[in-house]
């Protein structure tokens, strides 16, 4: 009599697109597994086109793809990957967008605009996405616009530890520059030994994208090191503005720390062209040597999406690689 086996083993498969594939290939080494081969290439239109060129049937696959500069181009690969996956039958399938692209839009400033970070969710729903991982997300409310599970991580801990063994923390202030970050800030000083806060009370023109007007600075950083904290230095206006807020209010020395590194435009000359001691950010997006300078340090988080991809998988928790500071 022939006999029929049923294979319930998990397999665990990671998928790359072409944004960042060398932060994918760090991860896999880290999680000691190869990238699936896949084809992907674009027709003289500018169409993408997707392959997998081995089975994925009943996978647990992860999507790795950095919301890179053309960003639009690295999105739309990242849902075509889910849709293929999808009708390949892959079993589960985990969108990581370390970066994820349109979360500023993430509310109506104004009447007549689009809320574009919860569009972003909804195609990769439509596409076949069961669950996101994501790296500091602009705002934490936009978890709720994806209907299914969200792991967000948090850089945080590996840049305020790298900090922390830096600077002198009895001189030292954490600085927010604008209002909306300051619970940030507060977590920042918790893991730093509950030095004071400060932040920049900023004001923007919203008909005018990339543009931040400073006001003040609110605390007092006479004398401190700063370390002044985003979720993304794009064209580094706003957070050069705040360096030389802080420098004005009498800092000694200021330190810039940042998530994800969007670096575009005057990024780099302004960063250059600004005080601060070091600038330290993750390779949540790629950072080519052009645009790499004396003072930039880039910490990798390869380690920690490999660890939450494990604890996935496994069906572990994510919420304790943060020890509490989720
Ligand atoms: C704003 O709310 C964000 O958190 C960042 O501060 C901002 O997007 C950074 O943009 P830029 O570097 O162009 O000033």
């Amino acid at each position: 009599m022939s006999e029929i086996r049923l294979s319930s083993e998990k397999r665990l498969r990671l998928f790359s697109g072409r944004g960042f594939p060398e932060l994918s290939e760090e991860v896999a080494t880290e999680l000691g597994i190869p990238i699936t081969p896949t084809s992907a290439y674009d027709f003289a239109n500018g169409e993408i086109f997707v392959r997998f060129e081995e089975s994925v049937r009943g996978c647990d696959a992860f999507v790795i793809q950095s919301h890179a500069a053309p960003v639009n181009k690295q999105i739309m690969e990242q849902l075509i990957m889910v849709d293929a996956l999808k009708r390949a039958s892959a079993k589960r399938i985990t969108v990581v967008a370390p970066f994820y692209g349109y979360a500023r839009q993430d509310k109506k400033h104004r009447g007549r605009e689009p809320i574009s970070a919860r569009l972003m969710a909804d195609l990769y729903k439509t596409a076949g996405a069961d669950r996101l991982m994501v790296v500091d997300l602009h705002t934490s409310q936009i978890q709720g616009f994806f209907d299914g599970p969200v792991d967000h991580l948090f850089a945080l801990p590996m840049l305020a530890d790298y900090v922390g063994k830096k600077v002198d923390r009895s001189r030292l202030t954490i600085v927010s520059p604008d209002s909306g970050r300051v619970r940030v800030a507060e977590r920042w000083s918790e893991l730093l030994g509950g030095c004071p806060i400060a932040f920049i009370h900023k004001t923007r023109d919203p008909r005018v994208p990339n543009e931040s007007v400073v006001g003040k600075v609110v605390g007092d950083v006479a004398g401190q090191t700063c370390v002044v904290i985003d979720d993304m230095i794009d064209t580094a206006g706003t957070i050069t503005k705040a360096v030389e807020a802080l420098f004005e209010g009498g800092a000694k020395e200021v330190i810039i720390a940042a998530t994800h590194p969007v670096f575009s435009g005057p990024a780099i000359d302004r960063l250059k062209a600004c005080k601060a001691t070091e600038v330290v950010i993750t390779n949540s997006l790629p950072v080519p040597e052009e645009k790499r300078f004396d003072g930039l340090t880039v910490l990798s988080i390869a380690p920690l999406l490999a660890r939450a991809i494990r604890e996935v998988f496994e069906d572990g928790s994510v919420t304790s690689l943060f020890d509490g500071h989720s």
